[in-house]
């Protein structure tokens, strides 16, 4: 068999070129041409005999796959391996599913290192064979972090290695069930000959791991670093290749992560787990509302709490604003965690329909707890923490808030709106402000619900 060759193909137009270039000849495009390896074609004797094997085999000059009608196939969905991590089962969707390939994405420091490192103790001693692939550390390294950890790491395998070629056949020899891989940055093949960390290399290597899960039944968590720019390096095309891609955040000053996934052939995308960073490693968090609400005993102007859906678990959340008299120049709009664009839109609103004038005021939002906004539902807590501010009077702190802002003002329903105020009220809500369509028949007892139509209706009740 001849053997394997590489070429360069261009990221944008997917056009050939034998050598590396600046700038692909077919489409023009610059610094688009990523080192590739094409499999070596059989030989003229090999590809014969093979398609001697069946009648109609070179009809297309390969060979007929087998087909099956879905009704045939038998089985269901397979076993899942619990970690005992339980944040990290429920975003993966119930478990690791054996023979799959995840991916870990986050910021260098973030914990994705810690976390992996007390998942393979977890999954250890929940019987499967775990081999954890360091290509950033050394033994000793990760044997003192596992030293911190409140988990038993002691039966986690460790290999630090780079070369893909000799993590594979150490996986091959050993067979573990569960594969860790400690970067994918890090790892890189003899084929080809880019440095690690390049696209060509990070997806040639992602590529031959998710072969080796699929035909192994090897389950392969792969850490995989995000860039200033928040992809995961090697970019898209990593995220395709995998099965599940998770997400791992957090403001690095605080000190709790949040896990997401955000590609998951196996499970729902919505869910969401929350983790504290001790000195003693991730612990997970039941209940995130009490974390997301902030210090809620100082009721300060400024501050009002919203109950966003995460997935099936509702999570309140609280909101700050801070209107401050403007320096020169144009006034400021800062948002933490709420679209900045919106902000801007949401002022314009205020100003228009409800007479608060932002003109000369700075305007600032901040969703506590390093949590992002990603529902519009937030947008009513937004306006009335920024009318807060503006009147310089605090809202009841048991207030929750809920409802898109149209640009006419009006207040619009969200969905879940019964599921959203039974946590709530478990939390210790009172009323909640809402669109007057989305008032629902039946809503926990302990809560008022108050339907508003607009804003300017609202700030009524809450001002006047
Ligand atoms: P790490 O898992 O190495 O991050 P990553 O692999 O994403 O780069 O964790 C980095 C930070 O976590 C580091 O600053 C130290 C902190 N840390 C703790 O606070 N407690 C612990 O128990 C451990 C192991 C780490
Ligand atoms: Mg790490």
């Amino acid at each position: 068999m001849a053997r394997a060759r590489t070429l360069y193909r261009c990221s944008e137009c997917a056009a050939e070129s034998p050598k590396w270039a600046g700038r692909c000849d077919a489409c023009g495009e610059w610094n688009s041409l990523v080192e590739e390896v094409v499999a070596a074609k059989p030989s003229g004797r090999a590809a014969a005999r093979r398609a001697a094997g069946s009648p109609t085999a070179n009809v297309g000059g390969g060979n007929v796959g087998i087909t099956a009608r879905l009704s045939d196939i038998r089985g269901t969905e397979r076993e899942r391996w619990r970690s005992g991590l339980n944040e990290l089962d429920f975003v993966l969707g119930g478990g690791v599913v054996p023979g799959s390939m995840i991916l870990v994405g986050g910021e260098p420091g973030i914990g994705k290192s810690t976390l992996l490192l007390q998942a393979a103790a977890r999954l250890q001693e929940n019987g499967q064979t775990t081999l954890y692939v360091s290509g950033e550390e050394s033994p000793l390294q990760v044997k003192l972090r596992a030293d911190r950890l409140t988990e038993n790491a002691g039966g986690v395998t460790l290999l630090s290695e780079t070369q893909l070629e000799t993590i594979l056949a150490t996986a091959a020899a050993q067979r573990p069930t569960v594969l860790i891989v400690d970067s994918i940055q890090t790892v890189f093949t003899a084929d080809l000959e880019g440095a690690p960390g390049n696209v060509g290399q990070v997806r040639e290597c992602a590529a031959r791991l998710m072969r080796f899960a699929k035909e192994s039944g090897t389950a392969i968590f792969v850490v995989g670093h995000v860039t200033k720019g928040g992809g995961i390096a090697g970019p898209k095309t990593l995220e395709h290749i995998v099965d599940t891609v998770l997400y791992f955040e957090g403001e690095n000053t605080l000190d709790h992560r949040v896990l997401r996934a955000t590609k998951n052939r196996f499970g729902s995308v919505d869910e969401i787990g929350v983790f504290r960073m001790t000195a003693s490693g991730l612990i997970p968090v039941d209940n995130p509302s009490e974390l997301f609400l902030g210090d809620r005993g100082l009721s300060a102007s400024g501050s009002a709490v919203t109950a966003l859906m995460e997935g099936s678990r509702p999570l309140l959340v609280e909101i700050q604003a801070l209107a401050a008299k403007a320096g020169f120049g144009t006034p400021q709009r800062v948002a933490t965690g709420y679209d900045g664009r919106r902000l801007a839109l949401l002022l314009a609103v205020l100003e228009k329909r409800a007479g608060l004038s932002f003109a000369q005021l700075d305007a600032f939002v901040n969703v506590v707890g390093g949590l992002r906004l990603q529902e519009p539902t937030g947008d009513l807590a937004v306006a009335a923490a920024l009318a807060s501010s503006v009147h310089d009077r605090a809202l009841a702190p048991e207030a929750l808030f809920m409802g898109e802002v149209g640009l006419g003002g009006e207040i619009r329903p969200v969905s879940q709106m019964e599921r959203r105020l039974s946590e709530a009220a478990n939390l210790g809500m009172r009323h909640a402000y809402v669109a007057e369509r989305a008032v629902p028949r039946r809503a926990p007892k302990e809560i008022r619900v108050i339907g508003v139509r607009t804003i300017d209706e609202l700030f009524r009740l809450l001002f006047a």
